[in-house]
Order: structure tokens, then sequence, then C-alpha cells
């Protein structure tokens, strides 16, 4: 009886303090029975603002024994009197975003400038164009997420906001696991326009079923995380039902198979190359592009490290900054790079002082790519096949080569990276 009484004197005497009006009833609780331990007085903030076993006894049993909304509106409070600092990270994922996504929109309008004043529009810029626009409509959902508070300290924002945030990376999730895979899909394209052997067809059409069916299973399952689908951007509060498989696993699965595939991409076309007897200039575009797939490679692996924390924070709206611009600038790379050999093509042609060929000293050379002969012992009959690649040097095109198979005389054209 009388225990009772005390506790409900004690909580009319706090009740009275402004402050303690202003948390939630469930924290005040906690931050009373945390101060009977304290030598702390109940008006005296300095003091407990120090105590940091008080706090972190109040904040453990705010979790416990408050719902999330009131467990951040408290933190909120408890900040504000103690004048915490305030964090705000809202500008960077923006400002990564706008420089990236203004050299993508260029890049990709380059391209179609380029093959359209050459004719020829083909399945690869339809698909370069494609994952263009997944990546903008990415960027523009990171916009609306900073607004919201993207980039501060979670028990800053509006719960309603905190919803929208988390609504809105999951659609930056679907967006970016689709423009990932077109632009993987967009550079295998381009090999089969590229390299006119017929192994080196079949291999960049099996990579291309692995990437879509890749791109296909990881958006769908991404879309599909949660059900309810809505309780993936209302769970947080942790008053609403569903289930979620590990979003972290998946992730990890994700980011860890694309950068498989970059690796693979970017060594199909080594052995060819390899074989092509190439002037320094044409080797050194070589290692720019394997340079440029490698910085890609980079990209993946460091936003691959800023997984750590995600999906597992208590803190997304500020711990997760990291991870959505290097996602962001990861896409926008890519796109850029897979309009490389058309950047380059229509660079050399505008600005041919900058960018043209200084190795042209043989204007037209034939070489032997390989030679197989044998005889048939039992007939007699000597076979010789020869492939031979013709370097051709054009007037305009000066670093335009063609390889023309010995076997079947198909031309391609091969724009030189
Ligand atoms: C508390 O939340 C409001 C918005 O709801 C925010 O403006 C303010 O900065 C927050 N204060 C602290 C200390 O977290």
């Amino acid at each position: 009886m009388r225990i009772q009484w005390l506790t409900v004197a004690a909580a009319a005497s706090l009740a009275t303090l402004s402050w303690a009006q202003s948390i939630p009833s469930c924290a005040a609780a906690c931050l009373e029975s945390a101060l009977t331990q304290s030598t702390c007085d109940a008006t005296d903030f300095a003091c407990i603002c120090k105590d940091t076993q008080l706090m972190s006894s109040v904040e453990t049993c705010t979790l416990a024994s408050c719902n999330v909304i009131d467990a951040l509106s408290a933190k909120n409070t408890t900040g504000a009197l103690c004048g915490d600092e305030i964090r705000d990270n809202t500008v960077v994922t923006p400002v990564v975003t706008a420089v990236s996504g203004f050299f993508a929109v260029v890049a990709v309008g380059m391209r179609l400038f380029e093959w359209h004043s050459q004719s020829e529009i083909h399945w690869a810029d339809l698909c370069a164009v494609s994952a263009l626009v997944c990546t903008v409509v990415m960027g523009i959902l990171e916009f609306f997420m900073s607004a919201d508070g993207f980039g501060k300290d979670i028990w800053t924002i509006e719960p309603y906001k905190i919803e929208r945030i988390v609504k809105f990376t999951w659609l930056t999730e679907i967006f970016y696991f689709a423009a990932l895979g077109l632009t993987k899909i967009t550079v295998l394209l381009f090999y089969l326009r590229v390299f006119p052997h017929q192994g080196m067809k079949m291999t960049c059409l099996i990579s291309i079923g692995v990437c879509a069916a890749f791109t296909a299973a990881f958006t769908l399952a991404i879309i599909f995380h949660c059900w309810p689908i809505e309780y993936g951007w209302t769970s947080w509060t942790g008053e609403t039902q569903g289930q979620c498989f590990d979003l972290n696993a998946f992730v990890w699965a994700h980011a860890s198979i694309s950068i498989v595939l970059d690796v693979w991409i970017m060594l199909i076309p080594v052995t060819t190359l390899l074989k092509l007897q190439l002037g320094t200039r044409k080797k050194v575009n070589l290692l720019i592009m394997f340079g440029i797939g490698i910085f890609i490679t980079i990209v993946s692996c460091i936003r691959l490290s800023s997984f750590s924390t995600f999906a597992n924070t208590a803190n997304p709206t500020y711990d997760n900054v990291a991870t959505a611009y290097w996602s962001v600038l990861e896409a926008y790379v890519s796109v850029i790079c897979c309009c490389l050999p058309a950047v380059r093509s229509l660079l050399r042609r505008v600005l041919p002082s900058c960018f043209g060929s200084t190795d042209g000293s043989v204007p037209t050379a034939t070489y032997a790519l390989s030679k197989r002969s044998g005889a048939n012992p039992n007939t007699g009959i000597k076979k010789s096949v020869t492939n031979v690649i013709t370097f051709q040097q054009r007037s305009n095109e000066s670093d335009t080569f063609e390889l023309v198979d010995g076997d079947n005389v198909q031309h391609t054209d091969y724009k030189g990276w």
C-alpha cells in the first residue's frame, strides 16, 4: 500500500516538471525509476545528461517498455534537453546523384547521337536507355528521400516521413537491381555485335541468359521480400503483422553475384583480343576499358562493405546513407561505362586532333590470326584453314578496324574503345 502511494506521489511530482510532460509516459516512468538509482536531481539536466549509466539504463528500459514511435519521441526529447548535436548528412546522396546522373544522361545522349548518325540503333541502345530510365527513377527517389530527412538520425524525423523513406528505399532497390542487370546485358549485346566468331556468340548469348535470369529473379524477390508487401514499410513500428525474408543476406547475395558477373563480362573478350596483334594505342584503349571495368568492380566492393549495417541498424535513416550513394554511383557509372565505345567513337569523329589515332602508320595490314592445318591419314587429303584479320584504316574513322572471318567472310565493324 505504502509503496504504491510513494510511486504515485513521485510520478505526480515528476509530472509537474514541464519536460516530463513532453516525453511519453512509458519513458517518463523509465527515467523516474532510473533517477532513484542516481545521485542527480530530477531538474538537473547537466547532471542527468552526463550520467552515461543513467542514460543507457533509461534507453534500455524505454526500448523494452515503449512502442517504437514513443521510444523515438523520448530519444528526441532527451536529446533536445541534453543539447545533443544534430547530425545531418542529407546533402551527400543528392549531390552524388546529380553529378553522376548528369554524366550518365550525357553519355547515353552521346551514344544515341553517335549510333543514330551512323543509322545503327540496336537492341543494346534500347537496353542502355532502359537502364538509364531505371537509374533516373532511382535518383529522383533519392531526392524525395533526402527531402524527407534521409541522412538524419531517425529520432529527428516524423514517423510518416520515416515510413515514406523506408518505402522509397524499397523502390530504389527494385530500380537499382533492374538497372544493373540491364547495363550488363547492354555490354553483352555489344560484344554479340562486335565479335563475329560463333563460339563467342554462344558465350555471349548464354551470358545474356544468365544475366536476364539473375536480374528477373532478384528484382521479383525484392518486390515480394515482405508479405503483405506494405509490411516492408510498416514493420519498423512493430505494430503490424507480416513476414519478410532476411534482407541483409539477400542484398549480400545480389552484390556478390553481380560482382562475379561483372568480372566475367570483363574477361569474355580477353581471349579474342589477346590473339589480335594490336597497336600500342589500341592496347592502351583496351587497358582503359579494363580499368573502367575494374573501377566498377571496386565501387561494387566498397558498396558491399557499406552493407555491414544495412537492414540491421536501429538508425537506418542515418547509417544507410553510404549504401545509398554508393549504390547510386555504381548504377550511374555502369550506365556511363556501357556507353563508352560510342562516346569515344563520337569524340574521335568530332575532335580528331584530341582523340584521333596516332598509330596509323600502316594503312591496311593483314595478319594471319591462326593457322590450322592437318592431313587425314586415311584419305591423304590435306586441309588448311586460315583466319585472317584485316585492319583497314579509313580516312574519316581512322581507328576503326574490321574483323574479317576468313571462313565465312563476315564483316563486322569493331569500333575501337
Ligand atoms: C526532434 O524532432 C524534431 C522533428 O520532429 C526535430 O526538428 C528536432 O531536431 C529533434 N530534436 C532532436 C534533439 O533530436
